[in-house]
């Protein structure tokens, strides 16, 4: 009998780390590549890495198409305030469409963009 109670209590104890494990957000997140994480949105960890990916090749400092600039905070806030960042990735009517010449940015990555920019574009 004293066994059983044991084999009970592991099994709880199991579940119930289980449970815990498996409910917290950011774990779920991580291992869940269809949720798009629109909550914790920063320039550093979610918007410069976008750059680095798909703009900064054509849009840095030492080579800057249009002499537009997406490879530091200073620079793409000009674009972010004007308009042109949220105009180009949606390819919206009276901008030129971005990345130029490769395909738009994810729904996740224009979300996320959005959430940036909707809070003001900090530098973050
Ligand atoms: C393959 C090169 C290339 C890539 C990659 C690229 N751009 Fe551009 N971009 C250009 C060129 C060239 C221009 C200037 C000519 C034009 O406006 O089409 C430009 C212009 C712009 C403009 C001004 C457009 C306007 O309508 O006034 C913005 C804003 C911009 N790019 C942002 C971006 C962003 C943000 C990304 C990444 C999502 C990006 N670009 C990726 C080449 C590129």
């Amino acid at each position: 009998m004293k066994s059983l109670k044991y084999i009970i209590l592991i099994v709880l104890t199991a579940f119930i780390f289980n449970a815990c494990y498996y409910d917290q957000e950011e774990v779920l997140y991580r291992f869940n590549p269809g949720v798009c994480d629109t909550t914790n949105v920063t320039y550093s960890q979610t918007i410069a890495p976008v750059m680095q990916a798909s703009c900064n090749s054509c849009h840095s400092t030492t080579g800057a198409s249009g002499g537009w600039i997406t490879d530091n905070y200073t620079k793409l806030n000009v674009i972010a305030v004007n308009g042109k960042f949220y105009g180009t990735i949606t390819h919206a009517s009276g901008f030129s469409p971005m990345p130029k010449g490769s395909g738009q940015l994810n729904t996740c990555q224009i979300s996320q963009i959005k959430k940036w920019l909707d809070s003001g574009s900090p530098n973050n």
